[in-house]
């Protein structure tokens, strides 16, 4: 119980958000991934724009981070199945549809750098 009482305060301590980036940048989703540009992957920007940001497209694109749709993306390469908790695919999808969306450009890149090689 204690135990379950400290992990509350910790998630509520993190600013809502951050822990979405925090697992991007654990799950190397920066690999292919960038809020506003294009690579190996589409931008969150047009995946957000495709899916918005109600509660309903969090859960939809949270299901597609488990279990990628090649389809939905004709030209792209395949992403790889996530085999994460669903807990975990919705903070990822918020990340993907919303905040990645309030990063500064200037500063994504250096960021995800230098966080992924602490992990
Ligand atoms: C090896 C490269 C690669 C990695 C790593 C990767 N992705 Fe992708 N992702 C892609 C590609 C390519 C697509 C488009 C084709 C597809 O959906 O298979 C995509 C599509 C997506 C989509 C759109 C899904 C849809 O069907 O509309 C989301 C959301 C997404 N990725 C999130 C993530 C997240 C979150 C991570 C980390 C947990 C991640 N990706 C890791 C390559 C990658």
């Amino acid at each position: 119980m204690l135990k379950f009482l400290l992990s509350l305060v910790f998630l509520i301590s993190f600013s809502y958000g951050q822990d979405g980036k925090i697992l991007f940048i654990k799950h190397n989703c920066n690999s292919c991934h960038h809020p506003f540009e294009r690579k190996t992957g589409p931008s969150f920007k047009e995946i957000s724009q495709r899916y918005g940001t109600s509660k309903s497209a969090i859960e939809k694109v949270a299901k597609l981070i488990i279990k990628p749709k090649p389809s939905n993306w004709p030209g792209f390469a395949y992403m790889p199945p996530y085999n994460i908790p669903y807990e975990e695919a919705l903070k990822l999808a918020e990340y993907v549809l919303i905040h990645s969306q309030k990063e500064k450009p200037s500063r994504v890149y250096d960021n995800s750098v230098e966080e992924s090689e602490h992990f």
